[in-house]
């Protein structure tokens, strides 16, 4: 059997990037269209990939790439500390070739697992493009809920309030 088959290769993680994980990811960024859906205004593009680092650098923030074990990242994502117990995800995004598959809601479980441990994090929050099909439909999935007052015309910021929780009132 092939070793590197899903069957046998180490389950899906995240791990901190090295140089050629960001150098992956500039490749997943192909224009400014996707650049600012990705991660916002903040980060002009086009940029230099081993930049990233300090590009994607926010206060407290920690950046992460989604593999099987040592193999090449599949994904990334960061999380910073909004204030206590409420982490906000950012910048998620797959390789091309690992899109349509589901991932985007395994990308993000292992960021809130990870929030949960490094930030004691139980409230969760992001921002989304009202037209970005695929990244609203894993957001709702996960238990993401629009919230008005904070939302514009163009993007919804969501928050997932820890579990067992209260809906909140419309
Ligand atoms: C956003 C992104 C991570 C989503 O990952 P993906 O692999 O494309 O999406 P998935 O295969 O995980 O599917 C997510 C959901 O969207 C649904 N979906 C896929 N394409 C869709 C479409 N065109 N319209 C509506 N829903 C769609 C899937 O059925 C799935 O729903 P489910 O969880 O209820 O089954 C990926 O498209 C990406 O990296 N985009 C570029 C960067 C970006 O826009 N990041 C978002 C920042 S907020």
């Amino acid at each position: 059997m092939d070793s590197r088959s899903p069957s046998s290769s180490p389950p899906l993680g995240l791990r901190t990037p090295d140089a050629a994980d960001y150098a992956a990811l500039g490749a997943w960024v192909p224009d400014a269209e996707t650049c600012i859906r990705w991660s916002g205004p903040k980060l002009k593009f086009p940029f230099m990939p081993e930049q990233l680092p300090q590009l994607l650098a926010e206060p407290g923030s920690h950046s992460f790439v989604m593999s099987r074990g040592p193999a090449e990242a599949l994904g990334f994502c960061q999380f910073w500390e909004r204030e206590a117990g409420v982490a906000h995800l950012a910048r998620i995004i797959l390789a091309p070739a690992a899109r349509g598959q589901g991932l985007a809601a395994t990308l993000c479980r292992l960021l809130m697992a990870q929030a949960a441990q490094i930030a004691g994090a139980h409230t969760f929050t992001l921002r989304v493009y009202r037209d970005n099909h695929p990244a609203l439909a894993a957001y709702e999935g996960l238990g993401f809920v629009a919230v008005p007052e904070q939302s514009d015309e163009r993007i919804f910021f969501m928050r997932k309030p820890p579990a067992g929780a209260a809906p909140a009132k419309a």
